[in-house]
């Protein structure tokens, strides 16, 4: 298997679940405290199905298939909106330390795409997964300045 194929279709897969995940909590949050956290996960919601159709379609120019939808394995399990959310500051609180944590991760995965991408001398999908890269680290920076005002 191809190192840098296997990457790119686990970001694709990590895109699909932080977009799922970022859709549930934003309905769930609708309410007092949580609006304009509902609001900015609607924003990334869009973001991060735009990244993952940019992999999908990367994934198609270098001949491989991009999987079924069984193929998705969870890894963000602290994003699943809790039941009876309540959109009280606990729980706004709880969807932010999630949110935090999946960009991170996303964020490790894109570094380890673009030093691959360069030992493979693939400068396309370098360019790709550095374009990604700035996206999550701004998504990063926004939830980091709302935990701020949360704790
Ligand atoms: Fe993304
Ligand atoms: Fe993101």
């Amino acid at each position: 298997m191809d190192k840098l194929k296997d990457l790119l279709k686990e970001a694709l897969y990590a895109e699909y679940e932080s977009a799922y995940q970022y859709l549930a909590n934003s309905v769930a949050l609708e309410g007092i405290h949580g609006e304009i956290i509902s609001e900015e996960l609607v924003n990334e919601y869009n973001d991060e199905t735009q990244h993952a159709k940019l992999i999908a379609k990367r994934l198609e120019v270098l001949d491989e298939p991009i999987g079924s939808f069984e193929d998705i394995v969870p890894e963000h399990q602290m994003l699943n909106p809790p039941e009876n959310m309540t959109a009280e500051p606990d729980d706004v609180l709880n969807v932010i330390e999630g949110v935090i944590e999946a960009e991170e991760s996303a964020i490790e995965l894109y570094r380890e795409i673009i030093e691959e991408a360069k030992k493979q001398n693939d400068s396309t999908t370098r360019r790709l997964a550095e374009e990604l890269l700035a996206d999550e680290e701004q998504h990063l920076d926004e939830f980091k300045s709302y935990r701020e005002h949360y704790v």
